[in-house]
């Protein structure tokens, strides 16, 4: 399934009128894939000072963030995964309690929110349902709401008390891609600026972090030029019925988007897992016939993740291994 969605009026009718086209791309998500490099530069550059390669997001960072008690993270979908992957950037960084939930189950609690924090919101659309309505019930209760969307004018973001825009671009692809990468960036600076404002960011350290920001559209760049590596190991997975994800701290989170995304678009049963947990259930069901999809860059976790590779090659089932050239190296 190629996952063409077209959810909103206003991109409807651009799509319709000619106005986004799919160019070379058999479809849109992979155009969007490709876009990415772009709407990460468009979305990064927004919130960095360039000269002085400080962090340049004005006041939110002070007036939600300085002297909060915890943050609430509230979304749908790839959108939750990427504010699931903020809650390590808020805690490691800006020290910060950080929690997260789905809308969906979140408006049907009765959560107990932060008596000085945001709740915060993320969308691509600004519209979704479940997202919306928790909004509103944490503006009912008087917690100031964050919304991280990329949509300006959408419902979210008219709502909201603060909006720190996504600058993805019309995303037309169903499952999200462009905008995901763009919530993650934005979601990072935040977490940054939440780190200053709160005295836990060293000017030292503000440089190397706006230095890495900034060297990420073209590290997607070169992630990109591995694609028809890529198709090869796909076509692998194709015949699949099954696929397991696993990743292990703020990897954990992207595994669980690689089984969202995978099911999402090919159909095939995927499900995400901590590393960590594979030992308390899903050890049951490696073998020969499941791929295991491990995502595990060289950090002060990788030993761990590849501890656990170890034991699913020795059930005879194969590894797909996502890292950096040091793991790869290392694995
Ligand atoms: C789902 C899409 O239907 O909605 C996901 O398939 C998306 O890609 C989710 O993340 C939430 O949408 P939004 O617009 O609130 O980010």
């Amino acid at each position: 399934a190629n996952g063409d969605r077209v959810n909103r009026p206003r991109v409807k009718s651009a799509v319709n009128e000619g106005l986004i086209e799919r160019g070379e791309y058999d479809h849109f998500m992979l155009k969007e894939i490709h876009e990415q490099p772009e709407s990460l530069a468009r979305s990064i550059l927004p919130y960095i000072d360039q000269a002085t390669q400080t962090l340049n997001l004005g006041d939110v960072a002070d007036t939600m963030f300085a002297k909060a008690d915890r943050a609430v993270a509230i979304a749908c979908g790839t959108a939750y995964y990427a504010a699931h992957t903020a809650k390590y950037w808020f805690e490691q960084k800006a020290k910060l309690a950080f929690e997260t939930d789905i809308a969906s189950e979140f408006r049907y609690r009765e959560p107990v929110l932060p008596q000085t924090g945001p709740a915060m919101f993320v969308s691509q659309s600004g519209e979704t349902a479940d997202t919306l309505a928790a909004l509103r019930y944490c503006r009912q209760n008087g917690t100031p709401a964050v919304a991280v969307v990329n949509v300006p004018e959408s419902s979210i973001a008219r709502e909201a008390a603060a909006i720190v825009p996504t600058y993805a671009g019309p995303e037309i692809g169903v499952a999200s891609t462009k905008a995901f990468t763009a919530q993650l960036s934005v979601l990072a600076v935040l977490a940054l600026n939440a780190a200053k404002a709160r005295g836990h960011l060293l000017p030292g350290d503000e440089v190397m972090a706006v230095k890495s920001l900034m060297a990420l559209p073209r590290k997607v760049t070169e992630a990109l030029e591995a694609q028809d590596d890529i198709r090869e190991i796909a076509k692998t997975l194709a015949p699949c019925r099954d696929v397991l994800f696993l990743g292990r701290g703020r990897y954990y989170p992207l595994a669980l988007e690689g089984a969202l995304k995978l099911k999402e678009v090919s159909y095939i049963h995927a499900e995400g897992y901590a590393a960590g947990e594979l030992k308390h259930g899903p050890i049951a069901l490696i073998e020969k016939d499941l791929p295991v999809v491990v995502i595990a860059p060289k950090d002060e976790l990788f030993e761990k993740t590849i501890s656990n590779v170890e034991e699913i090659r020795a059930r005879g089932a194969r590894v797909i291994l996502i890292s950096d050239a040091a793991g790869i190296k290392a694995a």
